[in-house]
């Protein structure tokens, strides 16, 4: 599967999560879809996009459940979780009720909107105000890298009237979706992570009550009517598309090499193996992990990703103040590459 990829192989690289990584195969179809842009750039940006955007969101609808009306393309999940904010309409005083897990830069957009509430997500309801106007969590948590139960959460928000954001950034290609069964308001996503398509293609997921107001990020020809909130956020100004035409380049080699089986034993295996060899206790339960899995250092260290990449050549991000390393375990990831990190790591913690 290594070859596969276009990830320099004197680097043993454990971070998938941050930025994804792309198939030799899905770059090349990307580059392609440039070349064929610069051939006619009128009759491909005035004639060809629309329907060609179109083709490649109802293949992503198929992939995550959701009609192909419903979903919008976005450069990534932190611009869906924004647009998302934004329709809200929040007045100074509205709540927004969240987890203590989330990530940093949409910890940031909503602190700027609202009164951000952040709390341990099995006691999210406890803290419903009569403030409060939405609940927002992630599908699978950024540093911590843990699965939560958005299904159940999204049903008793909605119960209690609450709207509800999921930022997916991690869950696409890691987690079946079936974004309409899901029934949340708005679902952010990420194509470029674990789909492994090009970076910039992330996407929202609206459900239909929400779609007129949607704001896109500029205003742009997709407000000419009769326009769509599809419209008025795909369309902003001259741009490259190709990432999202890509799309369907990637779910089909996901498709043929769907490999999430030993993704997940490998990483639950790592898992238990770092936490033996750092001597601390794993953070969540084992159900919780798919193929990212973060584990606790046994003492703050902001300098061992540095060490690690300097010494080792290897890629692995290291977050919460130096105390939580998080390995991912992509189509391409190996035992060896897990054996690796362990032996690099017994330098210092053995
Ligand atoms: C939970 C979560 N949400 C959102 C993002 C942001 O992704 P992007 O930068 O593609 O918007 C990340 C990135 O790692 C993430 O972990």
């Amino acid at each position: 599967m290594k070859e596969l990829f276009l990830l320099d192989p004197e680097v043993t690289f454990l971070n998938h999560g941050s930025f994804g990584a792309t198939p030799r195969a899905v770059f090349e179809r990307y580059q392609a879809w440039q070349r064929e842009l610069e051939r006619e750039p009128v009759d491909f940006i005035a004639r060809r996009l629309a329907p060609l955007l179109e083709e490649a969101r109802a293949a992503l609808g198929a992939f995550v459940g959701a009609r192909t009306d419903d979903l919008t393309f976005v450069q990534n999940a932190t611009t869906g979780v924004n647009l998302a904010a934004r329709a809200l309409d929040l007045e100074p005083g509205d709540q927004v009720l969240s987890t203590d897990l989330e990530y940093g830069a949409c910890v940031m957009t909503w602190t700027r909107l609202c009164d951000f509430v952040t709390v341990p997500y099995p006691e999210l309801f406890e803290h419903v105000t009569d403030r409060t106007r939405a609940v927002f969590l992630s599908h699978i948590t950024s540093e911590t890298a843990l699965l939560l139960p958005v299904e159940e959460i999204v049903r008793e928000a909605r119960a209690r009237g609450l709207a509800t954001i999921v930022d997916g950034a991690h869950a696409v290609a890691q987690v079946d979706l079936d974004l309409d069964a899901l029934g949340a308001d708005f679902y952010a996503g990420n194509c470029h992570k674990w789909l492994s398509a090009p970076k910039g293609a992330g996407f929202l997921h609206v459900r239909p009550e929400w779609q007129d107001r949607v704001d896109g990020v500029i205003t742009s020809w997709g407000y000419a009517e009769p326009a769509s909130f599809i419209s008025r956020t795909e369309r902003q100004g001259t741009r490259d598309s190709s990432a999202y035409l890509t799309v369907p380049a990637a779910i089909d080699f996901f498709r043929e090499h769907d490999d999430r089986e030993r993704c997940v034993a490998l990483c639950r295996e790592a898992r238990r193996d770092l936490c033996e060899l750092l001597g601390t206790e794993p953070i969540a339960s084992e159900e919780q992990v798919l193929q990212m899995a973060s584990v606790r250092l046994p003492r703050p260290d902001a300098d061992l990703n540095r060490w690690l990449f300097d010494e080792h050549r290897i890629e692995i991000p290291v977050s919460h103040d130096g105390t939580l390393l998080r390995i991912s375990v992509a189509p391409y990831t190996e035992r060896t590459d897990v054996d690796r990190l362990l032996s690099a790591l017994g330098e210092l913690y053995a």
